[in-house]
């Protein structure tokens, strides 16, 4: 999928993919699982892909920072006025980097191309949320997509993960299907893969059932850079 795609979905308002209830897994395993409140200002979540994910809000407001990178302005922009938050704006090499410190902890944003980012860009990032992102991408960009991840990051640095699992053959992407072998033949050689549940979640996904899906499981794993 080429940035001038997503762009457009943007521009129409296709965004079936935006969900206003925060990822319950990010609420579990970051929220009662996750690190006591105070350890949380010296992490710091990347979410790749972000759109204008709810899920930062969350992260800010409990107490973790924030680094979001997206493609589209009009996404970056939603996310910070319908979230009613002030933001500054900046120019920063081929990015535009939108910052906001109105809630606990500072949200950014890049706005620009997930594969131009360098690994300085994520200097102090210490945590990874990927919900509706590698699941983003068609096959063909899904390698490119995993090692340009191993590239930005340094050893330690843990992802929470959610992929989707569906027969391709019932609905073109995205989201694409993305199955456990495929998960562990892309981050197998330079990650630690675990996973940590997987979920039948067919009868809550009404938007993919009506675009033919017979079955869906979501499965949530846990990668660590070596
Ligand atoms: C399926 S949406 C998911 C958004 C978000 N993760 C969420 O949970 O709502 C994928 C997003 O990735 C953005 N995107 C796609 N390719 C990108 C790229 N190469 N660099 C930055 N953003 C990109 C799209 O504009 C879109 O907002």
């Amino acid at each position: 999928m080429e940035i001038t795609f997503w762009l457009e979905r943007w521009s129409n308002n296709q965004t079936g993919f935006h969900q206003q209830k925060i990822n319950p897994y990010l609420m579990y395993f970051y929220g009662e699982k996750g690190p006591a409140v105070e350890q949380r200002e010296k992490l710091k979540v990347f979410v790749p892909l972000c759109g204008k994910s709810k899920d930062m809000l969350w992260l800010s407001q409990n107490r973790y920072r924030v680094f979001g990178v997206e493609c589209s302005d009009l996404a970056v922009k939603g996310f910070f006025e319908e979230n009613a938050l002030n933001y500054k704006y900046a120019e920063k090499g081929q990015h535009a980097l939108y910052q906001s410190s109105d809630l606990p902890s500072q949200i950014e944003i890049f706005q620009g191309d997930f594969f131009e980012l360098q690994a300085s860009d994520l200097e102090d990032v210490t945590d990874i949320f990927d919900r509706a992102s590698l699941v983003a991408l068609p096959v063909e960009m899904r390698q490119s997509y995993a090692d340009k991840m191993a590239e930005l990051q340094k050893p330690g640095v843990r992802t929470l993960l959610v992929t989707l699992t569906f027969d391709h053959t019932e609905m073109n992407g995205p989201p694409f299907s993305v199955t456990e072998d495929e998960v562990n033949a892309l981050y197998a050689n330079n990650f630690s893969v675990q996973k940590l549940l997987f979920k039948d979640v067919i009868e809550e996904e009404h938007g993919l059932r009506n675009r033919g899906l017979t079955s869906l499981v979501e499965t949530v794993y846990k990668l660590v850079r070596k």
